[in-house]
């Protein structure tokens, strides 16, 4: 066992933790939609087809925006397809996916599953087979009230009301060959300011986000950024940023400071916009959008491009201990950032790469990945702060020496939470938290994710194998909080707020 100290001082404030942090993302893929949230016919299903049980548990998770159509999916997306009639809607391949989309579900039904689980859409254009006059269609159906040609089609569709969608995407990962439309920098950048600028004319409002790369290993990474703001700059909001991660050839230590990773990558393209900003003499703020992160081991061979199958199983990755604990860890990270990560979307919701999996006609549950993610949106409220963490490090084949606990807290009125990781593989830390200048008093409680058997997953047949456990550990004297974090473990900790 080793001891850590964390000090906590109201004054070390990182910033606001925005609610759109707790962000989902729902692609028009695999079996996202169709037999996911969308399964007419299932004993829990509305007459409108969506599973009640799927949203009980999206609402759970805390899910406070999602991030639609895609995704690689919306490179090649007509959204005219997913309007109007069903019986209507033609049947389209979906390129990106080799899959076969029935548009069975569009952005009718869509907004009408959001209401249900109360949520925000945050709307992905087509800027890699299309351009801006389509983008600019697709904002005069969705927000404008009525009495032009696209917002009475809206309405001849059944919604009165415009959808008023705030935050757009401008494209998806359009720096990568894998992307139907891929650019380069400079052509996307043009494409994305005359875009941005076009779309202000219409509602000046709206918040825009570029595609930044699609990871930090891309060979253009950090140069495409540049380029993008250099041409962007003035019209857009944020710049978005992708990370996935997963356990590689057995170096557990290196994946669970992932997060170290996923820091690198947000310091880098804030840095990045700083510069093009000083450039610029500019006084406007770029902030990120983090706008898809997860846990992904990707199989190469999965898709099958002999046949146009639809809403096949792809993507369905089964999360064990370790997964929820490194992914804990990057929710501790987006914490961090809170400065400047002003929105985050965990990719994805349902079946695909997903804290949430169902069975046709069967149950839905949760992945060990759902339970750090509802506690943190839970509980992650107000200011983020800083914490003077002493702990010693741990060495990583990828990352160096890190610390080997991760830790930030947030402090809302009567309540604080602090959010913990321990990467030790071996060992349990003694930590005691200084939190008696924070003001908040109450009883304290510990919450987490660790299991003597770190592989353990939760599956249809033991949906609740993995759950976030009481750590009972946990003491308060006076303004000094002491818990015991066990190796290899993702704590929650609460402050007062009963
Ligand atoms: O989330 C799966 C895919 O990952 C998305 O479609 C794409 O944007 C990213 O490469």
């Amino acid at each position: 066992m080793f001891s850590a100290n964390l000090k906590l001082h109201p004054d070390f404030t990182i910033g606001t933790v925005e609610r759109r942090l707790f962000g989902g993302f729902v692609e028009q893929m695999g079996r996202h939609i169709y037999g996911g949230i969308h399964e007419p016919g299932h004993p829990t299903a509305g007459p409108d087809g969506f599973r009640r049980d799927v949203v009980g548990l999206v609402r759970e998770l805390g899910i406070t925006a999602v991030r639609y159509p895609g995704g690689n999916f919306v490179s090649g997306h007509d959204w005219e397809d997913g309007v109007g009639p069903v019986a209507d809607r033609p049947r389209r391949l979906d390129l990106a996916w080799h899959s076969l989309e029935t548009n069975e579900v569009g952005l009718h039904e869509f907004s009408d599953w959001l209401d249900l689980v109360g949520a925000d859409l945050v709307l992905a254009a087509n800027l890699g087979t299309r351009g801006t006059r389509e983008a600019l269609q697709l904002l005069e159906y969705a927000n404008v009230p009525g009495g032009t040609a696209r917002a009475d089609e809206r309405r001849k569709n059944g919604r009165e009301e415009p959808f008023d969608v705030r935050m757009w995407c401008l494209g998806n990962e359009l720096d990568g060959d894998w992307q139907i439309g891929q650019k380069n920098a400079d052509d996307y950048g043009k494409l994305a300011a005359v875009t941005a600028r076009a779309m202000r004319a219409v509602d000046a409002d709206l918040e825009l986000a570029a595609c930044g790369s699609s990871w930090r290993g891309m060979p253009t990474f950090g140069v495409w950024e540049r380029t993008v703001l250099e041409h962007a700059y003035d019209q857009i909001d944020y710049i978005s940023c992708h990370s996935y991660y997963h356990e590689e050839d057995g170096d557990t230590a290196s994946f669970l400071a992932s997060g170290a990773d996923m820091e690198d990558c947000i310091e880098s393209v804030v840095h990045t916009i700083e510069h093009v900003r000083a450039v610029k003499r500019s006084k406007r703020r770029i902030d990120i959008a983090f706008d898809e992160w997860n846990i992904w081991y990707q199989d190469p061979n999965e898709i099958d491009v002999t046949s146009w199958p639809v809403a096949p199983r792809l993507l369905e990755n089964q999360y064990s201990v370790t997964d929820a604990v490194a992914f804990g860890g990057l929710l501790i990270t987006l914490l961090k950032h809170a400065d400047r990560v002003k929105a985050a979307n965990l990719a994805q919701l349902v079946n695909v790469i997903a804290p949430i999996m169902t069975e046709p006609g069967g149950p839905a549950w949760r992945q060990t990945t759902f339970h750090p993610f509802a506690a943190t949106a839970r509980l992650a409220r107000g200011t983020a702060l800083q914490g003077v963490l002493d702990a010693p490090t741990v060495s990583t084949a990828k990352y160096g020496e890190v610390p080997v606990l991760d830790a930030v807290a947030t402090i809302d009125g009567d309540r604080a939470a602090v959010f913990v990781l321990n990467r030790s593989l071996e060992e349990s830390a003694s930590l005691t938290v200084d939190a008696g200048l924070l003001g908040v008093d109450g009883p304290v409680r510990a919450q987490g994710i660790w299991d003597t058997d770190r592989h353990a997953k939760n599956t249809l047949e033991a949906p609740d194998r993995v759950t976030l456990r009481e750590n009972t550990s946990i003491a308060r004297e006076g303004g000094t909080v002491s818990v015991e974090l066990p190796p290899m473990s993702w704590t929650c900790i609460t402050i007062g707020g009963v």
